[in-house]
């Protein structure tokens, strides 16, 4: 018997750090913190926006639904993604220093952060808390925030047309991630879209802080 406790003890002790610690292991993961700042705009205002891109429950549906094709997809997906912004300079500056040199702890920081992302786009409640997340992830790509959740020493402003044109590239190459399940065609093109609408209206929200007061 004891043998066995030993045996298992050692194997978790190998295998632990492969096994995920969850969202509060994420460095700077901080969705639903009492620290996160309240957005300065409305849950009415994000009804409104969701009704101007045609976003409904049943966007929300499949939204939900896509989460179990891609989770066991997400690094792959995260390789796509990154394999872009790093093989395209005018972006992969965001991520380097003042000579272009890439900061690759601060691109393996944010990177777990994106992960979350997906999942949180995929199970998002529209509440206050997802509200606040957005607006944190916007003044992190803006000079307010960049940088300092990872004390990384990176160009300290992205700006914001790339912030918005990246929905096209993110939420297109997630087309064959999607396809690599037993859905139909019909119902793929039901989850690309959900995600295409879902990824404007935070790439939307996220710019506010480059908006003058009362712009947005
Ligand atoms: C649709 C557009 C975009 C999406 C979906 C996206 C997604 C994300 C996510 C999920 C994070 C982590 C948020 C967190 O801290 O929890 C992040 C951070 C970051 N993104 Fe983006 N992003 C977009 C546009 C861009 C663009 C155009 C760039 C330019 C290369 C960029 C560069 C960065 C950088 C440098 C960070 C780290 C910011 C910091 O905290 O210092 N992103 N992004």
């Amino acid at each position: 018997m004891r043998k066995l406790i030993r045996v298992v003890c050692c194997c978790f002790i190998v295998l632990s750090p492969f096994v995920s610690a969850g969202k509060d292991a994420i460095p700077g993961y901080t969705y639903g913190k009492k620290s996160i700042m309240t957005a300065p705009y409305t849950l009415d205002d994000l009804e409104k926006l969701k009704a101007t891109v045609l976003f409904t429950e049943d966007d929300a549906k499949w939204l939900r639904k896509s989460r179990k094709v891609l989770e066991p997809q997400a690094e792959k997906i995260l390789d796509t993604w990154y394999g872009f912004v790093g093989s395209t300079p005018h972006l992969l500056a965001y991520f380097s220093d003042a000579k272009g040199k890439p900061d690759s702890r601060y691109l393996g920081r944010v990177r777990q952060r994106f992960i979350q992302w997906i999942y949180d786009t995929a199970d998002a409640n529209y509440d206050q808390n997802w509200l606040n997340y957005q607006y944190e992830i916007g003044v992190r790509h803006h000079r307010k925030g960049k940088n300092k959740t990872d004390n990384a020493r990176a160009i300290k402003h992205i700006h914001g047309r790339y912030v918005v044109a990246l929905t096209y590239p993110v939420t297109a190459t997630l087309r064959p991630f999607l396809e690599n399940s037993d859905y139909s065609a019909k119902e793929i093109d039901a989850m690309q879209q959900a995600w295409i609408k879902s990824v404007l209206i935070q790439s939307i929200l996220w710019t506010e802080p480059y908006f003058k007061k009362g712009d947005f």
